[in-house]
């Protein structure tokens, strides 16, 4: 039997209450498959940073780097700036761990609503495999004579060869893996973006002829990669697509296959330490009311388990969840609106294990 050591930052706002469901389906899973987790919780977060003025400390993460998976509720925190804390914890660890993917499946479950008239789960299935560590995340750029009207400001897209190509041959390896449509779209703005989208279009066709000749390329410019996501999810397979772009197409995912309340995230280095995490924020006004939907955190949680190797688990896991969404008893996804409180979905999660 295999025990994983998986650090828990439950962040701020709402994270806490949905970690903690996670969690307990995760010890659901413990008691039926051949598998443990020991868990270890940090206090990251916007009120530690209130009490201490600290966001991450690097002796955190060097501690953190004894883990097998770190599993995250939410950052943001209503007294703190915007910008302290997703900088100085989320971004923080993404790069420091060379979390280089962020996967973001956006896959409809039976019994889910979704905005998008006359499209089922049949239709909305895909996986978005955004580049999560370059671009004009890197935090490039400056300003100068600052607060005067003759203010100037620029923040770069930034993308190293190697830094595109690692993304791209993930996105092709996981295409040709999942074996369905065998299908790649590359999302860019290369009709504007003449220097990085070319980088990312050449490496994308280069990579694709000489390495996946089984797996199908295809393009879409960024808006209207959005236009096609509403018109005709059925379209994709799995689009890859640098990290600003992939933050926004990811939200209308998220919304497509029923919101934030069902929307998780993998946040991965393929050779190191891994971070999952719901894609909805810390919701500060649902706080401490157990009217948050935890679903998310457990598809991150489950997310984690078959990125651990536990395939069985993480199938239980899978399962449980949309055994829960078909059971009819979960109203509405949305917050305060589930017709039941957020410890209520984690146990009939967890009973359906
Ligand atoms: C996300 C979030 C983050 C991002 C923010 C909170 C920094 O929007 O995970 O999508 O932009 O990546
Ligand atoms: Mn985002």
């Amino acid at each position: 039997m295999k025990t994983y050591r998986i650090a828990l930052l439950p962040g701020d706002g709402t994270g806490p209450e949905v970690v903690a469901e996670g969690v307990k389906v995760l010890k659901a899973v413990s008691a039926k498959y051949p598998v443990k987790f020991d868990f270890a919780k940090y206090d990251l977060g916007g009120e530690r940073y209130l009490k201490t003025g600290e966001t991450l400390p690097e002796s955190i993460l060097k501690e953190l780097e004894g883990y097998d998976a770190i599993y995250l509720g939410a950052i943001g925190h209503p007294d703190v700036k915007p910008g302290i804390l997703e900088g100085g914890i989320l971004l923080k660890l993404r790069f420091h761990f060379d979390q280089y993917i962020n996967l973001r499946p956006v896959k409809l479950y039976p019994g889910v609503d979704t905005p998008l008239k006359d499209k089922g789960p049949g239709d909305i299935d895909f996986v978005i495999v955004r580049e999560n560590t370059g671009g004009i995340y890197t935090g490039m750029g400056g300003v100068m004579r600052k607060g005067t009207s003759e203010e100037v400001a620029t923040q770069i897209m930034l993308y190293t060869r190697s830094g595109v190509e690692r993304c791209l041959r993930y996105a092709y390896d996981l295409t040709r893996k999942l074996g369905r449509k065998k299908k790649l779209t590359l999302c860019h703005k290369t009709n504007v973006l003449t220097y990085t989208g070319d980088l990312w279009m050449r490496a994308f066709e280069e990579i694709g002829s000489a390495h996946y000749p089984d797996v199908g390329r295809d393009y879409a410019h960024v808006d209207a990669t959005t236009m096609w996501m509403v018109k005709n999810p059925e379209f994709f397979d799995v689009i890859v697509t640098e990290n600003m772009f992939g933050d926004i197409i990811t939200d209308l995912g998220a919304m497509i296959q029923g919101g934030m309340g069902i929307a998780a995230g993998g946040n991965i280095n393929p050779k190191g330490l891994s971070m999952f995490e719901p894609i909805g924020g810390s919701a500060p006004k649902y706080t401490g009311k157990n009217v948050i939907n935890p679903l998310a955190a457990i598809a991150a949680a489950q997310m984690m388990v078959a990125y651990l190797g536990e395939a069985q688990a993480g199938e239980a896991m899978e399962g449980a969840i949309v055994r829960a969404l078909g059971s009819g008893k979960i109203k509405s996804l949305s917050a305060g609106q589930m017709g039941m409180g957020t410890k209520e979905v984690g146990d009939l999660v967890a009973s359906y294990v």
